[in-house]
């Protein structure tokens, strides 16, 4: 019998059918499943996972499961767990601990309770599940073969950790896989953040001054995306060659406290804190709409909003509106928190596909060589990139060419040139 907390069990059928709508757009993952349910080569682990509790995520989970694994999971961020997932993922018989909505408090007792059947591996977005075993439980740490991180901003964190010697067991940087961070983070999140904004505040796009604050993968997602839309797109950088893709993109480029004073609606994408502080919110315009797709919370500095606000109230979900004593109003979304999960379902289930075989494939690598590696950030062979893109084409209908047999021989001649 599995351990769960979730927030109501009867949403356990609305949740299978979320679930089963993702199954059917994830056909890498769905093929992993199928062949790895018959020999079942994670048998013997114990997984317990700390990322976001969506429909693709439980299509992840249930695969990890069918491959021979005992799950054991909870959300990675307060706002971004779907209730009817999670009552889904109870009734299958995996622990569970994960509502929408809890407190910091509430956060970490559900990734504490995850931590209960000492699991051999970690899976991490946003590495909030690795820091607690190392800060935390290290006594757990004799038990955990390895681990792997999907999230930029943790892969960065691990980085850090391995170079200080303070990482204790090996991890993947799912991150640095190909079929992940040139998909999920460019399109998944120019899609979903836009996503996320328009559930929240229903406005329309064209004609908007569209500030978009780092021109990462995330950013040229969500700025390629609004301009689509019609929106004009405005970035703010700190790195040199990012500001002048973004201006050679066709893009306006100028400093935050420039872009503050004309922005319509803003959306940051940094991983860095106090993106958008006191300063900025005092020259906004009125009905100016603030909201981060970053995995942390702390790019808006809402500290500084709450003391500048005579007034908060909720407008309509996720969304809060914050009235200056001059009158002049902000909208946050998400509280903060990335928009894409807050106020909508976070990046479509075609693009998870990709990240999530990377994250199966990821749990495999470990399994097997966990044992052996010693403690560093490691990166999957990029032949499985070429592997799930080819799934991914062949599911989606599409066929490419293929080189000839002298073609191969001339892309390795060096004696001829001109
Ligand atoms: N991160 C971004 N979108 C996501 C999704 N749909 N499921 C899980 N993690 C995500």
């Amino acid at each position: 019998m599995a351990n769960y907390k979730v927030a109501n069990e009867k949403l356990a059928a609305q949740g299978r059918l979320k679930i089963e709508w993702a199954e059917s757009r994830m056909p890498v993952l769905m093929r992993l499943r199928e062949k790895y349910s018959k020999t079942k080569p994670l048998k013997g682990q114990r997984i317990a996972g700390c990322l976001h509790v969506t429909k693709e995520t439980a299509v992840l989970v249930r695969t990890l499961a069918a491959a021979g694994a005992e799950v054991s999971w909870s959300g990675c961020n307060p706002l971004s767990t779907q209730d009817d997932i999670a009552a889904a993922l109870a009734a299958d018989g995996i622990s569970i601990y994960a509502w929408h909505n809890l407190s910091r408090e509430e956060f970490y007792w559900c990734i504490d309770r995850t931590l209960d059947f000492k699991p051999t591996l970690t899976l991490d977005d946003g590495a909030d599940l690795i820091f607690s075993v190392h800060n935390k439980h290290q006594e757990l740490l004799k038990y955990v073969i390895g681990g792997t991180e999907e999230t930029t901003t943790g892969v960065h964190r691990l980085r850090a950790m391995a170079k200080d010697g303070a990482l204790k067991y090996p991890v993947v940087a799912i991150n640095d896989a190909e079929t992940k961070w040139d998909f999920d983070n460019v399109y998944g999140t120019g899609q979903s953040s836009i996503d996320g904004i328009l559930r929240a505040t229903s406005v329309m796009l064209a004609g908007k001054n569209f500030v978009i604050a780092g021109y990462g993968h995330c950013g040229k997602g969500c700025a390629s995306r609004a301009r689509g839309m019609g929106a004009n797109v405005i970035v703010t950088e700190i790195k040199p060659t990012a500001a002048l893709k973004a201006t050679l993109e066709g893009y306006r480029v100028m400093p935050m406290d420039e872009a503050a004073k004309i922005g319509d609606i803003f959306i940051t994408a940094t991983g860095m804190k106090d993106v958008i502080v006191d300063r900025h919110f005092r020259s906004m315009k009125d009905g100016a709409i603030v909201c981060n797709t970053g995995h942390y919370d702390c790019e808006i500095n809402l500290g500084d909003l709450e003391k500048l606000a005579k007034n908060t109230r909720e407008v309509r979900p996720n969304n809060d509106e914050h009235t200056m004593a001059d009158g002049h109003r902000i909208y946050v979304l998400g509280k903060g928190r990335l928009v894409n999960l807050a106020a909508a379902e976070g990046h479509p289930s075609e693009v998870m596909d990709m990240s999530f075989a990377n994250q199966f494939q990821g749990m495999l690598f470990m399994s097997r060589e966990g044992k052996n590696l010693k403690a560093d950030v490691y990166t999957l062979d990029p032949k499985l990139d070429q592997e799930i893109a080819s799934i991914k084409l062949e599911a989606t209908g599409i066929r490419i060419d293929k080189l000839t047999d002298e073609q191969v021989r001339y892309g390795s001649d060096y004696a001829h040139g001109t």
